[in-house]
């Protein structure tokens, strides 16, 4: 029984259902009048069936309703199936060789012209399609999007079930779970002045089910994070969140790889295991990023010991200077650009944090061009075309910067050259990369901040630094990476109460402050927590890069811009004077 009002989908219907009497439902996507014939494509999710309305076959009345019906409008239709005449077959249907001669005909609703048409390559400006999602749903792509959503989702589910492990829901509203952006709030209408946040992650609340003696925990959750969007990010978002207790960190990874292969492999797509793990400086050293994308080369060198005794100043400043470097990428094909474009990347690597950009073009006849190409000597030219490889048509580029800074201006550099040159990325490319810092340094706060969050387990042989060299300690921290993205996170926990107070005192957390925000937390520490550690693959991400999509919102139903509304509701929205009152508020 398909408990509807079809006997088939209309994408089901082959050349083994021809002379079959069948019912279908769906919308009429295009319709063509041929001489006395009438041709509709019906579309369902499932796909389109090509319907003809021939005058001999169907009554008079069925005719007539096939002349009114537009495009959109829902309707239903009895016929049978038939092979389409020789040279009609539509190779691009699954459907492409039959079609439904129709009897009868029943017009479910009409439908107002739509604003834009319902078509996979057309180009509609996003808020409209954004305004009238509901429309924009109906294109096959997106179609496509959702069910690959709901398959990959329930691939997950499959596998975390048949690993053992629980699915736990856990409330929305809660306290401040931070994972680094800001809040949303909730007003309390019964405590005047307190509020619930939504959680950003349920981070917290999964070590309390540990606590608890859930032991292996996953969740589909809804995450909640107030921060400036870009293509993969929104402010409400979806993580499958999990969590272990009594294991080691290679427990945690080793289960959660085989989770991943398994749902993964229901989508197509194969992980090779074990994946591989990169340490996180090898990450930073190598791609200038810490979600590298490993399907093309362009790799970061480290150049300052060819320029320790240069004439160039800058170069050789770096090289005397402890902390310093002069690092370089060179991309592949860039040196043939004309000068003005190769100098506009100086606008590029500015936004990547450069105060200038540094480069020499090595052009096709033998010519170089480059503004500080005339410092240099031969031998030091000689060095650098041996350490990068050089060759005809190559553009070299440098920063010179602290560690950090030159890592994350050539990342950048590599990732921009990577879309402009065209380098090919087939397939997927998925790695860990492990072993975090446990702590960075917030120029803007002047203060420790974590890498990944407060209750990350650090390095057991580092504790010790916590009061010497904190940013030099290490933790049990692993990013999973798909095709350059950060598609998921985690790490094992601390589950000692007095270093999670320390931790969170380096944080800078007074004890008052941590014990009204995080109290709840350090005293369930004091029961019997067990080891414990988790991780969270951001879902909308991994199934933007599953659909091949460009932007999460691809596979969302009901995205937000980017300044955070939702243009079909129009929310956010004002409320009235008594709702405020309701709660305590009132606005500035
Ligand atoms: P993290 O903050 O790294 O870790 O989040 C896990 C994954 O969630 C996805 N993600 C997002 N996706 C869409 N929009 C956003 N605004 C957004 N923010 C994050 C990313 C990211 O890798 N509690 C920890 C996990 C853990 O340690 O177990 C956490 O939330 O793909």
């Amino acid at each position: 029984m398909s408990y509807s009002m079809h006997t088939h989908t209309c994408g089901e219907l082959r050349e083994s259902n021809i002379g079959e009497e069948v019912t279908l439902t769906g919308w009429v996507w295009h319709r063509r009048d041929h001489g006395g014939l009438i041709f509709v494509d019906l579309r369902d999710r499932a796909g389109v069936t090509q319907l003809e309305f021939d005058p001999e076959v169907c009554d008079e009345a069925t005719f007539h309703e096939a002349e009114t019906i537009r495009s959109e409008w829902p309707i239903m239709v009895s016929g049978t199936v038939r092979e389409r005449p020789e040279g009609q077959n539509n190779d691009k249907l699954a459907t492409g060789a039959i079609e439904v001669y129709v009897t009868k005909i029943v017009v479910l609703n009409t439908s107002k012209t739509p604003p834009f048409q319902i078509e996979d390559h057309v180009d509609t400006a996003e808020d409209v399609r954004l305004r009238y999602r509901y429309l924009d749903l109906r294109r096959p792509k997106m179609t496509s999007n959702l069910k690959l959503r709901s398959d990959f989702t329930f691939a997950l589910r499959e596998a975390f079930h048949g690993s053992d492990f629980m699915e736990v829901e856990t409330p929305s509203l809660f306290k401040s779970t931070p994972e680094g952006a800001r809040d949303f709030l909730v007003p309390s209408r019964m405590q005047p002045g307190h509020f619930y946040a939504l959680p950003q992650s349920p981070q917290l609340l999964k070590e309390l089910l540990m606590v608890g003696g859930v032991e292996r925990y996953y969740q589909v959750a809804k995450c909640f994070r107030d921060e400036d969007l870009r293509k993969d990010r929104q402010p409400e978002f979806t993580q499958v969140d999990v969590e272990m207790s009594f294991v080691t960190q290679d427990d945690v990874m080793g289960a959660l790889e085989h989770v991943l292969a398994e749902a993964f492999g229901k989508m197509g797509v194969k992980l090779e295991l074990p994946l591989r793990r990169i340490e996180y400086w090898d990450a930073m050293d190598t791609y200038g990023t810490d979600k590298p994308d490993t399907r093309y080369g362009m790799e970061l060198h480290d150049v300052t010991p060819i320029f320790s005794a240069s004439k160039f100043k800058l170069f050789a400043t770096a090289a005397a200077t402890e902390g310093q470097f002069v690092k370089a990428i060179n991309a592949k094909g860039a040196g043939k650009w004309p000068r003005a474009r190769i100098d506009r990347l100086a606008d590029v690597a500015a936004e990547f944090g450069a105060k200038g950009l540094a480069y020499i073009a090595f052009r096709e006849d033998g010519s170089v061009t480059s503004p500080i190409v005339k410092f240099f000597s031969d031998e030091e030219m000689a060095a650098l075309r041996a350490e990068m490889d050089v060759e005809p048509g190559d553009l070299v580029m440098f920063a010179v910067e602290s560690r950090l800074h030159a890592d994350e201006i050539l990342g950048g550099m590599r990732n921009h050259m990577a879309n402009e040159l065209e380098l090919p990325r087939e397939g997927h490319d998925f790695l860990w990369v492990v072993n975090f810092p446990l702590f960075h340094w917030d120029e803007d706060r002047k203060c420790l901040d974590s890498e990944h969050q407060p209750f990350t387990q650090p390095n057991e042989d580092q504790i010790d630094l916590l009061d010497t060299d904190p940013l030099a300690i290490g933790s049990h921290t692993y990013d999973f990476v798909m095709d350059g993205y950060e598609a998921g996170g985690g790490g094992m926990r601390i589950h000692n109460a007095k270093l999670q107070e320390k931790v969170l005192e380096k944080l800078g957390f007074t004890p008052e402050r941590a014990q009204a925000q995080f109290g709840f937390l350090m005293n369930a520490l004091e029961f019997g927590a067990p080891p414990m550690g988790g991780f969270a693959l951001g879902l909308d991400r991994v199934c933007m890069l599953l659909a091949g999509a460009d932007n999460i919102r691809e596979v969302m139903a009901f995205p937000k811009t980017a300044s955070g509304s939702d243009l079909m509701s129009a929310a956010p929205s004002e409320v009235t004077g008594a709702q405020l009152k309701e709660v305590s508020l009132r606005l500035l």
